[in-house]
């Protein structure tokens, strides 16, 4: 989709469809007001025998309004006018109002939501959530489908936020910014969607590849097997080798300012396919597994919005990938492997391989010696049970890492929630053959997973995120979400806003 602003007024936009807001009790906003008066007095008129309130969650499409230019209004419910309009319940009406202008069919939109007073949240940050929830809406996956678009309603191709000519420079400057993180976030969905047939660890490789192509400040390198082996990565090997796919350990280096200023280190868990290994899942819903690469496609997709916005950070990002397959050469519960950091692990269950790659991640990635480690997977069922899909699980060594992650995931309308690590849980990955299991039993499952990482960092601030309840969807809404991209892309905004103040 193709976005701009336009500082025409709301009744003589030329647009398939001007989206306008309206308070409950017919509240007016000013778009609808002027819309309303332009209609003489037609457009209230509909509204009123549609017995349209303006209830948040609520939208009422009018096509053909005499007096006014934009071939139909969608009048989206805004709620209690006199409550605060909070930044949460903003990004809720933005993304029903996305929603329902996509759905509609229209082959343009126009977006008159930004004129809302939104409690501590300007106009720049509303032009961005408008990109944002427009891309959001208009995604389609089809690059699997042989007859493409055949029967299917197309999304839009062209948008326009609607801006008074003094908020102008604002709006251009947030539709820059959420066209980049829309791009970073379709990107991380894109690749969280392709079946594991297609995207295998090569393949997750070869799409960073293109990345740094696109990019100048962005180098990729790789390592294979034999890297891995020369390092003593005994641990993420011990996965890979019940798959016939060879492993990859995927680097991205974004360089935007000096080589003095430390590096924010993004970790990506990229399971391209988890069946369990000989610990074999049960076959219903194993499908999804596919997406248990979506933590390394977030890093990936991360990459693309922080290189396009140029931000003047140094940020890596680290994928390892390999596919978790059960094999006569697969590891076997009761096997031993000796990790990077030189800690010997029980593999009690060989489904609880996503630790096991990214503890020797972790260790790789305190080489850069970095400012903070952030990684991000989906690591543990038992992080859905907590929390289902609406935060992510966040653990953190460093309270004010955390806070930062939390005010991000806020700030961006993709939430995380913090659970705690203290000692108490890694005494459940006590083992009586190595220094640690890599299962801790049934109780609190997304803790002792996170328990098991924090062993791995002793010297660095670190940050996990457990996205396996928020990286995708399942049932009939099935596919990747691109969570948290839009988390991250905010954390990385906050600091290369402090970098330059
Ligand atoms: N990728 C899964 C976690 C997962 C499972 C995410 C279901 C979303 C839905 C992970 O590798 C895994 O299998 N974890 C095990 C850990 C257990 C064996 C300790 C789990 O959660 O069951
Ligand atoms: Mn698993
Ligand atoms: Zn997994």
């Amino acid at each position: 989709m193709k976005f701009s602003t336009i500082t025409t007024d709301a009744p003589r936009i030329r647009t398939g469809c001007l989206v306008a807001g309206l308070f409950e009790g017919r509240t007016a906003t000013p778009a609808y007001r002027a819309l309303d008066d332009a209609s003489g007095g037609k457009l209230d008129s509909v509204v009123r025998k549609a017995r349209f309130r303006g209830d948040a969650g609520r939208h009422l499409q009018i096509h053909a309004l005499e007096g006014v230019t934009p071939d139909s209004v969608l009048v989206v419910g805004c709620g209690p006018a006199k409550e605060t309009m909070t930044a949460t319940r903003y990004l809720k009406m933005a993304g029903g109002a996305a929603r329902a202008a996509v759905d509609s069919g229209t082959p343009s939109v126009s977006w008159a939501l930004c004129e809302i007073e939104v409690d501590d949240r300007d106009f720049e940050w509303k032009s961005r959530v408008a990109v944002e929830r427009l891309g959001d809406a208009a995604y389609r996956f089809d690059a699997m489908r042989g007859n493409a678009d055949r029967n299917r309603t197309r999304p839009p191709s062209r948008a326009s936020v609607a801006a008074p000519r003094r908020y102008r420079g604002a709006a251009v400057s947030g539709i820059a910014t959420g066209r980049a993180i829309a791009a970073g976030v379709s990107l991380a969905r894109d690749l969280g969607n392709l079946p594991g047939n297609v995207c295998t660890p090569s393949y997750l490789a070869e799409q960073a590849k293109a990345l740094a192509a696109r990019h100048r400040k962005v180098t990729f390198k790789v390592l294979d097997e034999t890297r891995m082996k020369r390092l003593g990565m005994g641990s993420l090997l011990s996965v890979a080798r019940g798959s016939r796919e060879p492993p990859r350990l995927i680097v991205l280096e974004y360089r935007g300012a000096a080589r003095g200023q430390g590096s924010i280190v993004l970790v990506g868990k990229g399971v391209t396919f988890d069946s369990g290994g000989i610990s074999i899942k049960p076959s219903a819903t194993m499908d999804e597994m596919k997406f248990d690469m979506c933590g390394a496609a977030s890093v990936i997709g991360a990459m693309e919005a922080c290189a396009t916005l140029d931000l003047p950070l140094n940020v890596v990002a680290l994928a390892p990938a390999t596919e978790n397959l059960p094999d006569g050469n697969a590891s076997k519960p009761g096997d031993i492997v000796t990790t990077m950091a030189g800690k010997t692990v029980e593999i009690l269950n060989t489904d609880a391989e996503g630790r096991l790659i990214l503890c020797d991640a972790l260790t790789y990635a305190e080489r850069y010696k970095p400012d903070v480690i952030i990684d991000l997977a989906t690591l543990t069922g038992a992080c859905v049970i907590a929390l289902g899909a609406h935060a992510s699980g966040l653990f953190s060594n460093h309270q004010p890492l955390a806070d930062a992650l939390l005010a991000a995931g806020e700030r961006a309308g993709d939430r995380a929630w913090q659970m705690p690590l203290w000692d108490e849980y890694a005494e459940q990955l006590k083992s009586n053959f190595a220094d640690v299991a890599n299962v801790g039993g049934r109780e609190a499952g997304a803790v002792t997973a996170a328990s098991f990482l924090a062993g791995f960092v002793s010297k660095q601030r670190w940050a996990h995120l457990d996205i396996a309840g928020t990286a995708w969807r399942s049932g009939r809404a099935k596919g990747a979400t691109g969570r948290p991209v839009g988390l991250l892309c905010q954390y990385l905004l906050d600091r290369a806003g402090e970098a330059s103040a």
